[in-house]
């Protein structure tokens, strides 16, 4: 089976590389000519850990290709799966398809044999069922199936994610293709991954509940956070309580900044805007987007009450700026929100990522950027650790910086306040 990736982006890229790592050859399709050149050369487009090294390794033999000519490929191959971008539309909350459809339309003149035809990119429901209609105008039926394939890989573990997921969701009433994916997953289900085959809208639709429902699960915790916080309780303690049920499970209960990314803002405002459409209310998913939205503010007003209403002219750094630990992106990160807030304020602003410099802070007053954790939190006054990535977990604050004590506001919860308050510094953080 020879299979073609059209969009070379986080989902389409490294799960055309894995697929090709186990064992298949694959071609990943994009327009952008700058990106398939610097692929072919070895080169990433996006920060993803372990994604270049296998890139390399199976450009190298030959399993993994790249090309620009969506046609040829297409025509090459057996399987087809669509990986383009869905973002938000503007000025609405509804997923933008037009990639989606444009891309449809050449497949379309590309069907020379029995192809199935893919979504893997985040697709609002009934996306299946236009696509089965462009098609149909230029293809007999039988030449093609069009299938939905939710991806659940997160940035920075998305190869880990793929190759021991919870769970394959195949999305058709068509026997043959079922039997084809289910044989082309089969290395990951031997090795434990469930596999679910239901109807294409319902495929859809799992993909979307599945983001919303993480997203109320961090809400909540942030939400329980806050009045831990009045009430002298430590949130690190609900979370286990509440994880021990195995009916709540652990995971995606650390409450923290305001979750951000490329997907759980894009896909809660989405499903909204496919709920309206079939004349639904999801009401919680809309108050765990209006609470998101409120979280930064609630933050920063603690780093208000931390620096006594004095923020003019203190010295603020931010350990971390991206969204989430091991990735570059920025997208919809709190520190979109919280630096230039302080910024505006009066605070003068330092931060180190381990991903360097950020555009987004360029036209911001007294924001710079460090290169090293030390020059970074050197003269502070506050510290603010907003991002949990594994080279904050370990600092010695106190050796680190000997002249000054620092406050330090854990937006995260990695250190436990006792150890901290014991080198002498005074220790703030979430639901704590
Ligand atoms: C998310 C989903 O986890 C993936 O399953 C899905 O495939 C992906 O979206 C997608 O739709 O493509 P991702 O956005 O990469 O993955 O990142 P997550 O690890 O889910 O984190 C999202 C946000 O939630 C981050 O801001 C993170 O800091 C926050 N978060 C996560 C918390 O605040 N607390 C937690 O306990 C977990």
């Amino acid at each position: 089976m020879k299979l073609c990736m059209i969009g070379t982006g986080y989902v389409g890229l490294v799960s055309g590389v894995c697929f090709a790592d186990l064992g298949n050859e694959v071609i990943c399709v994009d327009n952008n000519i700058n990106k398939i050149d610097l692929l072919k050369k070895g080169k990433i487009p996006i920060y993803e850990p372990g994604l270049s090294e296998l890139v390399i390794k199976n450009y190298k033999n030959k399993r993994l290709t790249f090309s620009t000519n969506l046609k040829k490929s297409v025509k090459e191959s057996d399987i087809i799966f669509i990986c383009v971008g869905t973002p938000t539309k503007k000025g609405g909350g509804s997923a933008d398809l037009s990639q989606i459809y444009n891309v449809s339309k050449e497949i379309s003149s590309s069907i020379n044999k029995f192809k199935i035809i893919i979504t893997k990119s985040t697709v609002p429901v009934t996306t299946g069922d236009e696509i089965e209609k462009i098609l149909s105008k230029r293809n007999n039926k039988k030449n093609f199936s069009v299938v939905s394939n939710p991806e659940f890989l997160r940035e920075g573990e998305a190869i880990r994610d793929f190759i021991y997921p919870d769970r394959v969701v195949i999305g058709t009433n068509d026997k043959r293709s079922g039997r084809i994916l289910k044989n082309l997953y089969s290395p990951l289900i031997s090795k434990g991954a469930s596999f679910l085959q239901t109807s294409r809208r319902a495929a859809e639709l799992i993909k979307y509940a599945s983001n919303a429902f993480l997203a109320t699960k961090i809400t909540f915790i942030n939400e329980i956070a806050n009045l831990c916080e009045k009430t002298g309780i430590n949130v690190e303690d609900i979370s286990i309580g509440m994880g021990l049920d195995k009916r709540i499970g652990s995971r995606f209960l650390r409450a923290g900044p305001a979750y951000g990314g490329s997907c759980f803002p894009k896909d809660t405002k989405a499903i909204i805007s496919t709920a309206d459409k079939f004349k639904t209310n999801l009401s919680v998913i809309k108050s765990v987007i209006k609470s998101n939205e409120n979280r930064s503010k609630i933050l920063l007003d603690r780093v208000n009450q931390i620096l006594n209403k004095k923020i003019r002219n203190k010295k603020i750094t931010f350990l971390g700026v991206t969204f989430k630990a091991n990735t570059d992106d920025m997208r919809d990160s709190s520190s979109l929100k919280m630096i230039p807030y302080l910024s505006k304020k009066g605070a003068i602003i330092k931060y180190f990522d381990p991903t360097g410099y950020k555009n987004e802070f360029s036209k911001l007053k007294n924001v710079i950027c460090k290169s090293s954790i030390k020059e970074a939190i050197q003269g502070s006054d506050l510290v603010i650790i907003h991002t949990e990535w594994n080279d904050f977990k370990s600092i010695n604050f106190k050796n680190l910086v000997k002249s000054k004590k620092f406050i330090i506001y854990d937006m995260r919860n990695i250190y436990s306040s006792t150890k901290i308050k014991d080198q002498g510094f005074k220790y703030f953080s979430v639901g704590q």
